[in-house]
């Protein structure tokens, strides 16, 4: 869940690694570090916080940087990295979790290696000083990284070969951008975007070895050398500004209308819908966000194709469902790089089961595990709070499944109109945003919240009270309104806000109203969103359409709710506490 950045090259690395892991710090954000070498010395400079430019006033044209999230070992300056070997020659950044680290320490440790930190990563830096003293840097390197168990994305510089950056990866992102003056390594493209487009990415139990002029890639196991194809990222850099938006997270919800009119013009391959035709089960996985798009997709599906789909948390698919060689799964993932959806993925595999993923980040994992990939072309979405990416996810699924409903002769086109229509309704809801945000201000004084609804707009539910609780740090659960009075409705006092989802018309507007009738008769504060006026309550209103599409149309309007719930609450919008934009441990 970390961040790395590494560049070597002509120009001053100080200030590119300081922009690349800037980029970063999405991806984690209790502390934060740099190792350059310079005048055959290494110089490391770490911190707590956020992350600031180095300050150290030497030249240096190679370096690593890290944005952390601790997993082993508290936020201090010590545990942050670059961790260094003892002789201070060797300095390392990680990603992922060193399961052996505690014998290979106690190993190390017995051998006479000084440790500084409480880190896993710690151990990396004094086994290749421990091997180097029989090998060269990139075979010390390979042997030191072989005797590890667990995840990682590694990379290394070691101040008597200046002139390379070496990194390995094993089940956490690592990639190579190929720049012009120079060349950078990272774990996520949004580092060196700014510098370039072109970007190589490792796959399991690779290292590489990257020069100013160029780079190696090889097997670790064998050291065969791998040839590797390119990929180009299609991505605005300047997404990754705030363009005068106070946070990312407004600017985002704020591209949602372009990120609609994308998804809206994907054109879907051939094979992906004969695929999904003739399989005889299909499943939707993901986590969190990514999750609550399937669900949708799943009344998707068996309304307009008949199909019963199943959407399940990636983490619960071997547990309740049958996955085998007739099975489809279609991976919903943002980052492409959630560890939970990618473990799904290989056992899916290992199981006969053929993949689409349906992933924003081109040339994550996700793809490249994938037979098919749906790219979202939503652009970098830098708040870990998901925003467009799930808008776009909707628009994709929706897409996919009305044109898998027409080949199967069950849908001619009777929602397209609304569909065109959507971009425009989400601009509406984007220009009430004053009323919204009076609706944040005036209400949402609790530490509890409830959000409802039925039918396709349930996952809705559950995406809302995600939302706020993500960003505000209160409690919030999404659930069935028809449920609440099975149990929960003993919660509702007038300490209890709940926020119902309603469509315009329809049985499911009279039930859900009637579920917000009970609330209401025991003195439960209501808040209705709504295309119609519901009486006696508080509403927000959106556009009109028809209750299946409502969800693209209510996404908005609930995220920009909680953004300014969290805003009145003096939030760290953009960076929640204990978050980090892609899940990448178990
Ligand atoms: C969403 O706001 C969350 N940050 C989180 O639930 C996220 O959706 C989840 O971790 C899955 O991420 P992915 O889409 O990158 O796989």
């Amino acid at each position: 869940m970390c961040g790395i950045a590494g560049y070597v090259g002509d120009y001053d690395a100080k200030s590119i690694l300081y922009e690349c892991i800037k980029r970063l710090e999405y991806r984690g954000y209790d502390s934060y570090g740099y190792a350059i070498i310079s005048s055959n010395k290494l110089f490391v400079e770490k911190n707590v916080g956020y992350i600031k430019p180095i300050s150290l006033n030497v030249r240096a044209n190679i370096g690593i940087a890290h944005t952390r999230w601790a997993t082993h070992g508290k936020v201090s300056k010590e545990n942050a990295h670059p961790h260094t070997s003892c002789n201070n020659l060797i300095a390392v950044v990680h990603n992922g979790i060193i399961k052996n680290f505690k014998e290979l320490r106690n190993e190390l440790i017995n051998k006479g290696h000084k440790f500084k930190s409480e880190t896993d990563t710690e151990v990396v830096a004094h086994l290749i000083e421990e091997y180097l003293k029989e090998n060269d840097f990139e075979e010390a390197f390979r042997k030191a990284i072989l005797k590890l168990k667990g995840s990682f994305a590694i990379a290394a510089i070691y101040v008597n070969q200046p002139d390379k950056i070496l990194i390995a990866r094993n089940e956490n992102p690592l990639l190579i951008g190929i720049g012009n003056f120079g060349n950078f390594i990272a774990s996520d493209v949004n580092a060196f975007i700014k510098y370039t487009k072109r970007a190589i990415a490792l796959d399991d139990f690779e290292y590489g070895i990257v020069t100013k002029n160029g780079f190696v890639i090889k097997d670790l196991y064998t050291k065969r050398k791998i040839k590797k194809s390119e990929i180009r990222i299609d991505w605005d850099e300047d997404l990754a500004l705030k363009e005068g938006y106070e946070h990312f997270m407004l600017k985002e919800i704020n591209e949602e209308p372009i990120v609609v009119s994308y998804a809206l013009n994907i054109n879907f391959d051939e094979n992906i819908l004969n695929l999904l035709l003739n399989s005889s089960k299909i499943y939707l996985i993901g986590a969190g966000t990514s999750l609550h798009a399937g669900m949708h997709a799943e009344y998707w599906f068996s309304k307009y194709c008949r199909i019963q789909a199943i959407a399940t948390d990636a983490t619960e698919l071997f547990e309740r469902c049958v996955v085998d060689k007739d099975t489809t799964i279609i991976a919903i993932s943002q980052s492409g790089e959630t560890y939970d959806t990618l473990v799904a993925m290989k056992e899916a595999k290992k199981h006969g089961a053929k993949i689409i993923s349906i992933v924003n980040v081109p040339g994550s994992t996700a793809t490249r595990l994938s037979d098919y990939t749906i790219l979202q072309g939503a652009g970098v979405e830098v708040a870990v709070c998901a925003t467009k990416t799930y808008v776009s996810q909707l628009v994709i699924l929706l897409k996919l499944i009305l044109e898998l409903s027409k080949r199967l002769g069950y849908y001619d086109g009777f929602l397209d109109e609304e569909i065109s229509s959507l971009k425009e309704k989400i601009e509406n809801v984007l220009r009430n945003c004053n009323d919204i945000r009076k609706v944040a201000n005036d209400m949402f004084k609790s530490k509890n919240y409830l959000f409802l609804s039925r039918g396709i707009n349930l996952p809705s539910a559950y995406e809302a009270a995600l939302k706020l609780k993500e960003i505000t740090y209160f409690h919030a659960e999404g659930m069935s309104s028809a449920m609440l009075k099975h149990g929960t409705i003993s919660l509702i006092d007038e300490n209890m806000e709940t926020i119902f989802l309603i469509p315009g018309s329809g049985r499911n507007r009279e039930r859900i109203i009637s579920n917000l009738h009970e609330v209401l008769s025991r003195g439960g504060k209501v808040l209705a969103i709504t295309p119609k006026e519901v009486k006696d309550v508080v509403n927000i209103i959106v556009p009109d359409t028809s209750e299946d599409l409502l969800p693209i149309v209510f996404a908005p309007a609930y995220q920009l709710l909680a953004y300014y719930v969290a805003y009145k609450y003096g939030r760290e919008i953009d960076k929640p506490r204990h978050l980090a934009k892609s899940v990448t441990v178990e």
